[in-house]
C-alpha cells in the first residue's frame, strides 16, 4: 500500500497566515499540521508516500525533504493548479502503479491514527472505503446518505440541503479502480474534478465502497477558528514534557504543560494544556490553557489564552489579555507609552484586529 498526501491550494480562508506559508504547514501544538499526516501514515505501516504540491512547493520540500527524518520515503508530484482532489489522483497514477492506496488531505487531524482504518481496508475485498463523521452543518464538505443497513446510497459535494449529516473526512483509501472513475468524470459547477464524483462513479458501476464513521474528533483546519480547535484537541491528548535544558525560574508550571529544549520561563504562570517551544523566553507572563507558542518566540509581561502564536515573535507589555487569537511568524506587538497615544498599525491585507 502507498500514501498519498495532498498539499496544494491556497488557504485563503486563513489569509493573512498563508499568504506567506501553506496552510498545512501551520502547525498545531507546535507541530505542521502535514507532519501529523506524514506520521499517521508512517504510523499505519506505509513509508512509500506522495506528496501532491502546488505553488507552495518549495517550502513544502524544504520541511518535509526526502522524508528521511520520519522514516518516510517521499515522492513530489506537482499539481500545475489546484483543478480539484479526483485530479490529484488522476496526476499520481505513474506513482501509484497498480497498488491499493491511503490519500490524506494534508489539512485535516483526526483522532487516533489511522492503523484500523488500514488494517480493515487490508483484510476486505472492498474497492474503496471512505470515513465519516457526524457534523452540526455538514453543507461545507461532501455529504453521504446512507441507507438504513448502513451503506452509501450516494455522495453530494458540498449541498445547499444536506441529506444527512456525515461529512466525508478527508481521509480515503482506493484500490487501482479508481483511475477508471477520474478518468471518466467531468468538473463540477465550481470547475473542479471532485473525488466525491469519482466515488459516486464507483457505486454507480458496482464496485464495492464502504464508509467508516469516525467517532473520535476532526478538524478540517480551513479557518483560524478550526485551528484553535485542532491545537486544543491535540494539546489535550499531548503527553507533557519537561526539556532538561529548558530553564524555568520562579515560575508556576501546571503538570499539562509541555516546554521545549532551551525555553526560559522567568516569573511566569503557565497553566496547561499548553506548549512553549525551543529557544522562546517567557518572562512576567501568563500562558493560559489551549496556547501553543512556537519557537524563538519572547512573551514579556502579557497574558494570552487558547491561542497560537508562530516563531520569532514578541509580545511586549500588552496590557489586555490576548485570546483566542493566531499570531503569524516575525509579528512583533508591543505597548507604546509615549504621546501621542493611540495605535500605530502595521497590518498585512486581510489581518483582523478586534479592540
Ligand atoms: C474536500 C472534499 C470534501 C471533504 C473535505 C474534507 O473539500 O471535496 O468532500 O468533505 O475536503 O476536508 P475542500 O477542502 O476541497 O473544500
Amino acid at each position: 500500500m502507498k500514501g498519498l498526501i495532498l498539499s496544494g491550494g491556497k488557504g485563503t480562508r486563513l489569509y493573512p497566515l498563508t499568504y506567506t506559508r501553506a496552510k498545512q504547514l501551520v502547525p498545531v501544538a507546535n507541530k505542521p499540521v502535514l507532519i501529523r499526516v506524514l506520521e499517521s501514515i508512517r504510523d499505519a505501516g506505509v513509508t512509500e508516500i506522495g506528496i501532491v504540491v502546488g505553488h507552495t512547493a518549495p517550502e513544502i520540500k524544504e520541511t518535509v525533504g526526502d522524508g528521511s527524518a520520519w522514516g518516510v520515503n517521499v515522492t513530489y508530484i506537482p499539481q500545475a493548479s489546484p483543478d480539484g482532489l479526483a485530479h490529484a489522483v488522476k496526476i499520481s497514477q505513474d506513482f501509484l502503479g497498480d497498488e491499493s492506496f491511503v490519500m490524506f488531505l494534508g489539512d485535516n487531524v483526526i483522532q487516533g491514527g489511522i492503523s484500523p482504518l488500514i488494517r480493515d481496508f487490508d483484510k476486505n475485498d472492498w474497492n474503496s472505503q471512505i470515513v465519516l463523521k457526524q457534523v452540526a452543518d455538514p453543507r461545507a464538505y461532501g455529504v453521504a446518505e446512507l441507507r438504513p443497513d448502513g451503506s452509501i446510497a450516494r455522495l453530494i459535494e458540498k449541498p445547499a440541503n444536506p441529506p444527512s449529516n456525515y461529512a466525508l473526512v478527508g481521509i480515503y483509501m482506493f484500490d487501482a479502480n479508481i483511475f477508471e472513475a477520474v478518468n471518466a468524470i467531468k468538473p463540477s459547477a465550481r470547475g473542479e474534478l471532485e473525488i466525491t464524483d469519482a466515488i459516486q462513479w464507483l457505486i454507480d458501476h458496482g464496485y464495492r465502497v464502504y464508509p467508516h464513521i469516525h467517532e473520535g474528533w476532526w478538524i478540517d483546519t480551513g479557518k483560524p477558528i478550526d485551528m484553535l480547535d485542532a491545537n486544543s484537541y491535540v494539546l489535550d491528548e499531548l503527553t507533557p514534557s519537561i526539556a532538561a535544558d529548558a530553564v524555568i525560574e520562579n515560575s508556576e508550571i501546571d503538570a499539562r504543560v509541555t516546554v521545549q529544549p532551551r525555553a526560559r520561563i522567568v516569573n511566569s504562570t503557565v497553566h496547561g494544556p499548553a506548549i512553549i517551544g525551543e529557544d522562546c523566553v517567557i518572562e512576567n507572563s501568563y500562558i493560559g490553557p489551549f496556547t501553543s507558542i512556537y519557537h524563538h518566540t519572547t512573551i514579556r509581561n502579557c497574558e494570552i489564552v487558547r491561542s497560537i502564536v508562530l516563531e520569532h515573535s514578541s509580545l511586549i507589555d500588552i496590557q489586555t489579555m490576548i485570546r483566542d487569537s493566531l499570531i503569524g511568524r516575525k509579528v512583533t506587538i508591543r505597548h507604546n507609552d509615549q504621546r501621542p497615544t493611540g495605535l500605530k498599525l502595521n497590518l498585512a491585507d486581510n489581518s483582523t484586529l478586534s479592540i
